[in-house]
């Protein structure tokens, strides 16, 4: 006889790491209920007919959070990227000591990359590595995941492609690791299925390794014109703490640290490289990028 699976919850169901999950449990056919702000909202009714059951509620409101919880299987929790650092620890431990008291199954928390062995005395970049502290000292089966840069980052305004160049943060003979967000649900929806192999492990999350020189030729093939690529200037670093934080990190920090990549592979058979991406799923996103701004 088949088992029937408990529902997931998914936090940030409407959003790229939430909604990524979504589609990777629905993939596998394991329930899922969605954890949105707005049930009208195109993307919740998109959510519903992937036939996620959709629950209505907010992080301010720890009543909502506790009752979708109930009879669920395991949560995925990922927090919204503008909020202040307080905030931020104080939904995310809340989630957690939410998680603690329903006695679900299994809980994964997105981190980040960049969280490191040791704080940083800066309350943004400190607020995950709390998080993370707080979920481990609860009686929660737990794994923390870590997703390396987005490669959907790259083709965001700001980075040049309108104008044939492409503008990161690092040197061109280093590397950086990059996560396809859908590599995210896939791989979070692997580590549902095996508890006994994720709990209790933090795993740092990526889908290919590129330098800077494989960026300009990955980016000029994908783009059919050439796309140049360079470092954000020392100037540009200098003006934007989060930049340089993270521009720093990539030189021999948490973010430098080597994802095995064949490990994520084993775990996720589909993992995509970048250049599979811009061809596939990241297609739309770089013709936008390639023709911002241009009528
Ligand atoms: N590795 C990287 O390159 C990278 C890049 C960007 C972000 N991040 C990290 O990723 C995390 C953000 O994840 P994401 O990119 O998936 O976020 P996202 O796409 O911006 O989605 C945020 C989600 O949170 C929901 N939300 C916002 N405020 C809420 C509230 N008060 N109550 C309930 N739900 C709320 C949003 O719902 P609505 O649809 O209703 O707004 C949306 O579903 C952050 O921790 C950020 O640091 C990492």
């Amino acid at each position: 006889m088949a088992t029937v699976r408990r529902p997931i919850l998914v936090l940030g169901a409407t959003g790229r790491q939430g909604g990524s999950v979504v589609k990777g449990l629905r993939k596998i056919q394991w329930p899922v209920r969605a954890f949105v702000r707005d049930p009208s909202d195109p993307a919740s009714i998109a959510l519903r007919e992937a036939s996620a059951e959709i629950v209505h509620g907010s992080l301010e409101d720890s009543d909502t959070i506790a009752s979708a919880m109930k009879d669920v299987h395991g949560v995925f929790s990922v927090l919204p990227a503008n909020l202040s650092a307080d905030d931020e620890v104080r939904y995310g431990t809340l989630i957690a000591d939410l998680a603690a008291e329903s006695q679900i199954d299994h809980f994964i928390y997105s981190s980040g990359a960049s969280v490191g062995d040791k704080l940083t005395g800066i309350p943004r970049f400190d607020a995950k590595p709390r998080i993370e502290a707080h979920i481990r000292a609860l009686p929660l089966t737990a794994t923390i995941v870590r997703p390396m840069i987005f490669m959907e980052m790259l083709v965001r305004p700001g980075f040049g492609l309108e104008e044939g160049r492409l503008i990161s943060l690092i040197r061109p003979d280093h590397s950086i690791q990059l996560t396809a967000v859908d590599d995210i649900g896939k791989i979070v929806a692997a580590m549902f299925v095996d508890k006994a192999r994720f709990a209790g492990l933090t795993l740092k999350i990526a889908s290919d390794r590129v330098t800077g020189h494989e960026l300009e030729s990955i980016f000029t093939e994908a783009a059919d014109k050439p796309i140049t690529y360079a470092r954000f200037s020392d100037d540009v670093l200098a003006a934007n703490g989060d930049l340089a934080h993270m521009a720093s990190s990539l030189e021999d920090g948490p973010l430098a640290e080597h994802v095995d990549l064949k490990l994520m592979r084993e775990i996720n058979p589909e993992v995509v490289s970048l250049r599979s991406w811009l061809r596939g799923a990241g297609r739309t996103q770089l013709k936008e990028a390639l023709h911002r701004g241009k009528v």
